[in-house]
């Protein structure tokens, strides 16, 4: 019947599919169907334990790890072994198990409602998993997919959401790649999401009568600010929020916020996972000269693109009007992502602009990202701190507001420190030079580094006496970063990234 069907049996029989239920129409076409690919070997299911009798057999490392899950769910555990490893042990003492000290009988097993065997000897697993089958108490033999009725799987906790993955027992490696690719896309707040929602879902139910009415609501609700007030550690205003969208006749009450992140220093795997999951939400993103086209590239692609880049003498647009840029697109209900170069809240004026959102009561949140000076050292293999010559780091800026260089000389000439210059390029020797009237040796060693991290990374290295000059020949061109200490011939033995 279903090989008649033109395209849709082409499909059927490519994926190998099995249609298990289907609606025709009067012309005999199926309209809907469901389909099952292949038959599960399993069903996954989640059982609840909490405070009911489970048996586990075994008293090593392997018994502890499942004993360690048991407990996570609550089960009321007895332990059942002649010997105990340490950790066992001591939960036997704090008495957050009961503990049997015997070999394995039949009889132990009565009234369980789940087991088990994590021994290393084959006999005992087989006895356990013949008399649980035979008692009807689901069991679990470690490392015996064929005498077990029941295994575990991959397990990512972000309680009380909880995802199992299996692979019937045949690529048990694979199972834990997907769960690691799974933990990294999950934040390890999302739990929250769930516990949160928990709280209001009787309010929703009374809102929302039907369960389409409660979908639509759920996930425009997941979509929007709640989530990343969340995730950013503001339960309260999530709260708030969410008892406002409910309160209010709208539901899509205002949804206007800034993400005021952090792009790091060029290279785009250096960006953290919560400045790309924001990069990827956005309505708006308003970006400065300083982030990488490369990185620039992975946010939302039907997003509007706002420049306002700066360069040394040159404002693109003045910081009052990006301030006030950035609160008027989120008060007319969009979500703003404000992207910097490096960290917000270093050299970055982000404070600025998260001043003018608290005014105008603007949600917000700040992403921190590596800062230059992070990521062009540890890229130039120029550690800023060493136990044998530097043990401290400051960061200073060379680019002053009114032009004359007039820095805390005091403070920059301090012995066994790192001197680590943003935006320091057009002063270089008159820095250099003062330094050296400051009383610092001619010799210190320094180096430049131009667009680091990115695969234009130059470097050019010498001392307070000679790199200026090294730096004019060499063309040397913003974003650039000076680092000043003995730290700096470290290079020549950790240089590990390829640049020219
Ligand atoms: C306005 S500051 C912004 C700093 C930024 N907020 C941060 O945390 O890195 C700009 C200066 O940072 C430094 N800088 C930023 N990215 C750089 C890079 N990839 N390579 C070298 N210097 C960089 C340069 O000194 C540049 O002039």
């Amino acid at each position: 019947m279903l090989f008649k069907l033109g395209r849709f049996a082409i499909l059927t029989h490519l994926i190998n599919a099995k249609v298990i239920w289907a609606k025709y129409s009067e012309q005999g076409k199926i309209v809907s169907s469901i389909r099952l690919k292949h038959d599960m070997q399993a069903l996954p299911i989640f059982i609840n334990i909490k405070n009911r009798h489970c048996v586990v057999i075994g008293g090593g490392d392997i018994a502890l790890r499942k004993v360690t899950m048991l407990l996570k769910a609550s089960g009321a555990i007895t332990l059942i072994s002649p010997t105990l490893c340490h950790a066992l042990q001591q939960l036997v003492d704090d008495e957050k198990i009961q503990y049997l000290k015997a070999d394995f009988e039949a009889s132990q097993l009565a009234g369980a409602c789940l087991i088990i065997a994590a021994t290393d000897d084959k006999t005992v697993n087989e006895a356990v998993s013949i008399n649980a089958k035979r008692l009807n108490i689901p069991v679990n033999v470690v490392d015996a997919p064929a005498l077990c009725t029941f295994t575990m799987g991959s397990i990512i906790e972000r309680s009380p959401v909880v995802i199992a993955i299996s692979s019937e027992g045949k690529a048990p490696v694979l199972a834990r790649y997907i769960r690691a690719k799974i933990e990294t896309m999950l934040p390890a707040s999302y739990g929250r999401i769930a516990t949160i929602a928990g709280e209001f879902r009787d309010q929703v139910k009374a809102k929302f009568t039907t369960t389409q009415a409660r979908r639509i609501f759920g996930e425009d609700v997941l979509q929007g600010p709640l989530v990343e007030r969340i995730l950013s550690g503001q339960e309260q205003a999530a709260r708030t929020f969410l008892q406002t969208v409910l309160n209010s006749t709208d539901s899509k009450a205002n949804k206007g916020e800034v993400f005021l992140v952090g792009g790091g220093p060029g290279a785009p795997d250096l960006l953290t996972f919560r400045a790309l999951r924001l990069m990827q939400q956005c309505d708006v993103c308003v970006y400065d000269k300083l982030v990488s086209p490369e990185v620039l590239a992975l946010v939302r692609r039907d997003a509007e693109l706002i420049y306002v880049g700066k360069s040394r003498d040159q404002h693109t647009l003045p910081q009052e009007e990006i301030n006030a840029l950035l609160a008027r697109l989120a008060l007319e209900g969009k979500r703003v992502l404000r992207l910097k170069g490096g960290d917000p809240f270093i050299f970055g004026r982000g404070g600025e602009e998260i001043e003018t959102l608290m005014q105008q009561g603007v949600p917000f949140q700040v992403v921190p990202g590596i800062t230059a000076a992070n990521g062009v050292s540890s890229y130039a293999g120029i550690p800023l701190t060493h136990r044998d010559y530097a043990q401290a780091c400051l960061f200073i800026t060379g680019h002053l507001k009114d032009g004359p260089i007039d820095l805390d000389w005091q403070a920059m000439t301090r012995p066994n420190q790192t001197v680590v210059i943003y935006m320091g390029l057009v002063g270089l020797a008159a820095i250099f030079e003062q330094l050296i009237a400051k009383g610092v040796s001619a010799d210190m060693p320094a180096a430049v580094v131009q667009q680091g991290t990115t695969q234009k990374q130059r470097v050019v290295t010498g001392t307070l006496s000679n790199l200026a000059e090294k730096v004019a020949l060499a063309e040397m061109k913003p974003p650039s970063l000076t680092i000043i200490g003995k730290v700096v011939p470290l290079r020549e033995k950790l240089n590990w990234f390829h640049s020219s």
